[in-house]
């Protein structure tokens, strides 16, 4: 058996689809460390983790001595890092927590990472640190000038260069994934897709931000792990992979999708827009197509069909999600806003 690779975040939204894909698609052991916040769950790894060939631990990486143990505990290949605070608003409401994982986590990780000789460290990162692109200008590209709009993508742009810095400064193996919107099974409600599935199911109103002209470009989360196992497995030293989905779409048609696909009665509704909202975000893939051999392989109306069947389908693992926190969350954050303030 070869040696073991840690995944951080694994029992999130993202982290849980590439533990199930590398088990599937490499030899290695994985161990999976997550600090369990509120997006972490571990119903997420349901019949994944056996305690031999994937093992869960809890924790955070923000914690040197815990990571240095675990890194001691075996061989380790590398590390793919997923742990992040993930969601936009909340940053707004709140920066600190996403400077503590999101930066500090990360130069943790690497300085363990080094001095335990472990060979690759993959950071998950987004195609949010290159900021708002005009809606006539090219799609970003690997070497895009980073310009974070949000604490949460500032803080992933941070981490990015602290990155950058040890693959520099100490010739550490280093590779860094940049990723557009992902969609499917087990992410947070919080995110636009499964918060208007769910209203839509619940027949409850759906908030979009501002006009809802806004575009993101949407990629199914198993196309972008296969993404992520290649620049792992065959990336080179120092690089940076854009991953997207080729698929721009403004979020009042994505909203109309899922009214139309759930056959729901629910209302539109246009809320106050988002703080320092990027208008657009679009990927060139091309030049990761090219270097890992990789492209999109689902398109957004079959992989949107299957989502909305796994939550409508998955109703156990929504309601545990939306209790407790997240109600407290939601009411602080959609009960702020005003409705028709356009
Ligand atoms: P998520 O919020 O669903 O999951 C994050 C996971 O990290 C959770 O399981 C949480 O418990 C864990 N975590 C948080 N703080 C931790 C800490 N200090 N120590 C250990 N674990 C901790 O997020 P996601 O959507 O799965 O995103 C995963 C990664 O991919 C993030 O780095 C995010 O920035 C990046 N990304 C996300 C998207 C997207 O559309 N969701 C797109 C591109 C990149
Ligand atoms: O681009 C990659 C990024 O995509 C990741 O790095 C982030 O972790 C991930 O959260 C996501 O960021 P966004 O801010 O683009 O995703 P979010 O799901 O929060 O919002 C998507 C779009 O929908 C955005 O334009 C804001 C809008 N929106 C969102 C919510 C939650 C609404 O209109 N109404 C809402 O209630």
């Amino acid at each position: 058996m070869s040696s073991s690779i840690l995944v951080t975040g694994g029992a999130g939204f993202i982290g849980s689809a590439l533990v199930r894909r590398l088990l599937l698609s490499t030899e290695s052991n994985i161990v999976v460390l997550d600090a369990l916040t509120y997006a972490g769950n571990l119903e997420n790894l349901d019949g994944v983790i056996d305690g031999h060939r994937c093992r869960f631990l809890r924790g955070s990486i923000t914690d040197t001595r815990l990571v240095e143990t675990i890194l001691q505990g075996e061989k380790f290949d590398g590390i793919i890092n997923c742990a992040a605070e993930s969601h936009v608003d909340r940053s707004i409401e709140s920066a600190v927590p996403f400077i503590h994982t999101n930066v500090v986590g990360t130069q943790v990780l690497l300085d363990v990472a080094r001095r335990q000789n472990v060979r690759r460290f993959l950071q998950m990162s987004t195609d949010e640190v290159y900021g708002d692109l005009p809606r006539n200008a090219d799609a970003f590209r690997s070497t895009s000038p980073l310009a974070p709009s949000s604490p949460y993508s500032a803080s992933k742009a941070a981490a990015d260069l602290l990155v950058l810095a040890a693959h520099r400064t100490h010739g550490q193996d280093v590779v860094i994934t940049r990723c557009s919107n992902n969609y499917g099974p087990r992410q947070f409600p919080e995110k636009f897709i499964p918060l208007m599935i769910l209203n839509a199911l619940e027949g409850r109103p759906l908030p979009v931000y501002g006009d809802g002209r806004q575009i993101r470009d949407w990629i199914h989360v198993d196309d972008h792990c296969e993404a992520v196992i290649r620049a792992y497995h065959d990336g080179d030293s120092g690089a940076v992979y854009t991953i997207g989905g080729d698929c721009e779409r403004e979020n009042i048609d994505v909203v109309h999708m899922i009214l139309k696909a759930t056959a729901s009665a629910s209302a539109v509704t246009h809320v106050t827009d988002r703080p320092g909202h990027d208008r657009r975000y679009a990927i060139d893939v091309s030049e990761t197509a090219t270097r890992l051999g990789w492209t999109p392989s689902i398109r957004f109306e079959d992989g949107l069909a299957e989502t909305i069947e796994w939550y409508r389908t998955h109703q156990a693992w929504w309601t545990n999600v939306k209790s407790g926190d997240y109600r407290t969350y939601y009411e602080r954050h959609y009960g702020s806003f005003h409705e028709g303030t356009l």
